[in-house]
């Protein structure tokens, strides 16, 4: 296969990149050519997954740095600015969940995932924008179809992942004209994660949530990894403030048959 040259010369900065989804991201981008350097909070996991991206590419940098903290972040953002220049591309898919009810969730527990995700994105997004390419760059972040269907015993994810949505399209507006493009990809259930381990931990809740997907399956990394590289690329370069779907169709409603299941 000819190798991925389409981030030659670029530079990412990939926010919660340790595991998961992101750290296939990154993956996808070290292997397009690009300068990587990721951020998680913790010291071990970040070197670890470092040490990962960089078989795909260049050597990759790993950064511990909480997206609750900004200064940790602008810090995080400046040396990658005084490594490789310019950046061309950011990533912000930092998130935690939990499964719990409103009302089995204190103050703290509900502030605590609307501080990684939406305050979190925030501050990716803003401490950006001084080292970003101008024009040329394309930021993204990690949404989930929490952010516009309300989800039992996920209000906190809810809430979090509406405020990405619209903190998205506020962005596009304000910094559009300056050639900077502000985009979401929203996953659908992707196998191997953290995140569906936590929202369906049987075999029987994951049949379940396959059964109702149009597709009838998971998604992988890989094509939530295909979708940022695309808005990442020129062919995407009108691609602006958009919150883009890439969950199988599960965001069309209950595909399991049942007539009932999106009324009841
Ligand atoms: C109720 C809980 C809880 C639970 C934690 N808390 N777990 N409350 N039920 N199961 C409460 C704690 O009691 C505490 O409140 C508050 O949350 C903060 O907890 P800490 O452990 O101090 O927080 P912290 O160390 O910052 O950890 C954050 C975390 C943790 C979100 C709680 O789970 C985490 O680090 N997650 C990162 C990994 C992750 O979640 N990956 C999945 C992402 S998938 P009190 O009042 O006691 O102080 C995703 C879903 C998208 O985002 C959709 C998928 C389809
Ligand atoms: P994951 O592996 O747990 O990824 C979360 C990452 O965020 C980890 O690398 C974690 O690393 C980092 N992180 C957490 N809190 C942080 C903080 N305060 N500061 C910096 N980094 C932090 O989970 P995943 O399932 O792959 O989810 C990745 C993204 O996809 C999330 O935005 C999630 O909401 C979204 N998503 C997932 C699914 C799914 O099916 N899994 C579906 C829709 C959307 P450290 O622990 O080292 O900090």
């Amino acid at each position: 296969m000819a190798q991925d040259t389409q981030l030659v010369g670029k530079t990412c900065f990939v926010a919660g990149a340790s595991s998961g989804i992101n750290l296939g991201i990154a993956k996808r981008f070290a292997a397009a050519g690009a300068n990587v350097v990721i951020i998680s909070r913790s010291e071990e996991k970040i070197a670890a997954a470092a040490q990962e991206v960089s078989a795909f590419g260049k050597p990759c940098i790993g950064i511990a740095a909480d997206v609750r903290d900004y200064a940790a972040v602008e810090a995080a953002l400046k040396r990658t600015h005084t490594e490789f220049g310019d950046i061309d591309i950011v990533l912000s898919g930092a998130a935690g969940n939990f499964v719990a009810p409103a009302l089995g969730m204190s103050a703290n527990g509900f502030k605590t995932v609307v501080d990684i995700d939406l305050i979190g994105t925030f501050n990716v997004l803003r401490a950006s924008f001084e080292f970003l390419r101008r024009p040329g760059a394309s930021l993204i972040s990690i949404t989930a179809g929490q952010g516009d269907r309300p989800s039992m015993f996920q209000a906190h994810v809810c809430a979090a992942k509406a405020g990405i949505n619209m903190l998205t399209k506020c962005l596009a507006l304000e910094w559009g004209p300056g050639g900077v493009r502000v985009n979401a990809v929203s996953p659908g259930p992707i196998a191997d994660t953290e995140g569906m381990a936590r929202l369906a931990s049987t075999p029987e809740a994951e049949e379940r949530v396959k059964s109702r997907n149009p597709m009838r399956r998971y998604g992988t990394k890989d094509e939530i990894a295909d979708m940022c590289l695309f808005l990442s690329s020129d062919q995407a370069k009108y691609v602006n403030g958009a919150i883009i779907p890439v969950d199988g169709g599960s965001g069309c409603g209950d595909a399991s048959g049942n007539a009932l299941a999106n009324y009841a």
